[in-house]
C-alpha cells in the first residue's frame, strides 16, 4: 500500500527498521526484495551487505524496473528482474540459488509513485485513464474490463476483494452508465460510485473499496501472494527469514494463514508408530506481528494499516 513520499519524491519505505531487523542480515548473505517499488528497502538492505553480499529484486512494474536499473546501475551486488514474484522459485533456480537465500522481503500492494501518478489509473483522487495494471506490459485495463463485465461478476468482485456492502448498487450504476457511454477516466468512475452509495463513511472516500477490489482482481494480487509465499519459503536457506508487510485484511489473512500452516506440526493418522511431537517442523514463526510505532505514524499516517509477519526456515 502507499507510504509517504520523501523529500526526493520517492516512496518512503514502511516499517523499514523493523523489516531490516526481522531479516537478521548477514553482510555476505543472499537476499531478495520481491517488491522493489522505488528501492527504499533495497537500498537499506544493500547498505548492510559487504562486497560478497547479493540482492536480487523483483517488480512486475516496468517503471519500477527502469528506476532500479538507473538507480543501481553501478551496483554490482544488485540485480533487478522484471517479473511477478509468484515466479520467485523458478527465477532463483535459474540463478542457482535455491535454498541459498538468507532473506526475502515482500512489501505488498502498490507504491506511492503508482498511486500518485494519475496516468496509472489507480487513484480516485487524481483523475486519469482507467488502467490499474501494475504490469503495464500485459493484461487487461480496468477500462476494457468495465466495458464488458457482467453485473453479477462485478458484484462478486466488489464484495470479495473490496468487502463493499453496496456492491449491487455500485455494479448496477456502473453497468447502466457504461451501456450509455464508455467510462474512461478514474474520476468519472469514482463519481459514479459515490453517487450510488446512499450512506457515506466518515474519513473514507466512497470509491476506496471499489477501486481496491478492481485493482486486486485485475492484478490477481491474492493468488500471486499465495504462490509468492510458497515460492519464497522454498528458496530459503536454513536460518533464512521471510518478512512480509501487508496492508489490508485480505492480504494479512493469507500471510497469517500461510505462516501458521507451514510452521505447524502435521496431523498424523492414528496408529502410526510416530509421535507428532517427534516430528521436526522445517519452519517457525518469529515473534508476533509488528505494526508501525508512533514515530513512524507521525511521519507517515499511511503506515497505520501496515503489518509485518516473519517466518524462519529451521531445517
Ligand atoms: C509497496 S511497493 C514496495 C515499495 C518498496 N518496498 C520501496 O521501499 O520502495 C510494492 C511494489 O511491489 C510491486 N508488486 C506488487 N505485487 C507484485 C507481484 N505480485 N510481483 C511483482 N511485483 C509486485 C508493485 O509494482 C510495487 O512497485
Amino acid at each position: 500500500m502507499v507510504a509517504a513520499v520523501n523529500s526526493q519524491g520517492n516512496h518512503q519505505a514502511v516499517l523499514l527498521r523493523e523489516a531490516l531487523e526481522s531479516l537478521n542480515i548477514h553482510p555476505s548473505g543472499n537476499y531478495i526484495d520481491a517488491t522493489f517499488g522505488r528501492g527504499g528497502h533495497s537500498l537499506a538492505i544493500l547498505q548492510q551487505l559487504n562486497e560478497k553480499g547479493r540482492l536480487i529484486a523483483f517488480d512486475q512494474d516496468p517503471e519500477a524496473v527502469a528506476f532500479a536499473r538507473q538507480k543501481f546501475k553501478d551496483e554490482p551486488r544488485f540485480t533487478i528482474v522484471h517479473c511477478n514474484f509468484n515466479r520467485v522459485a523458478d527465477v532463483i533456480e535459474q540463478y542457482g540459488r535455491t535454498e541459498k537465500i538468507d532473506g526475502v522481503l515482500m512489501d505488498l500492494g502498490v507504491s506511492s509513485p503508482q498511486l500518485d501518478d494519475a496516468a496509472r489509473g489507480f487513484s480516485f483522487l487524481r483523475s486519469g485513464p482507467l488502467d490499474m495494471r501494475m504490469d503495464t506490459s500485459q493484461g487487461e485495463t480496468a477500462r476494457h474490463w468495465l466495458a464488458r463485465v457482467k453485473t453479477a461478476d462485478l458484484i462478486r468482485v466488489l464484495k470479495k476483494y473490496g468487502e463493499e456492502k453496496f456492491a449491487r448498487r455500485i455494479a448496477t450504476a456502473i453497468v447502466e452508465t457504461r451501456n450509455e457511454r464508455e467510462i474512461i477516466e478514474t474520476g468519472d468512475l469514482a463519481e459514479i460510485i459515490a453517487n450510488a452509495i446512499p450512506v457515506k463513511e466518515k474519513h473514507k472516500h466512497p470509491a476506496t473499496r471499489s477501486f481496491q477490489a478492481i485493482r486486486i482482481y485485475l492484478n490477481e494480487e491474492l493468488q500471486a501472494i499465495e504462490q509468492g509465499l510458497t515460492g519464497a519459503a522454498s528458496v530459503l536457506a536454513k536460518g533464512g527469514r521471510l518478512s512480509v508487510i501487508s496492508f489490508h485484511s485480505l492480504e494479512d489473512r493469507i500471510v497469517k494463514r500461510f505462516m501458521r500452516n507451514i510452521s505447524s506440526r502435521p496431523k498424523l493418522p492414528a496408529g502410526l508408530p510416530v509421535m507428532e511431537a517427534d516430528i521436526e517442523v522445517p519452519y517457525r514463526q518469529v515473534g508476533k506481528s509488528i505494526i508501525a510505532g508512533k514515530e513512524e505514524l507521525g511521519i507517515n499516517p499511511r503506515a497505520r494499516s501496515a503489518r509485518l509477519r516473519v517466518l524462519e526456515r529451521r531445517l
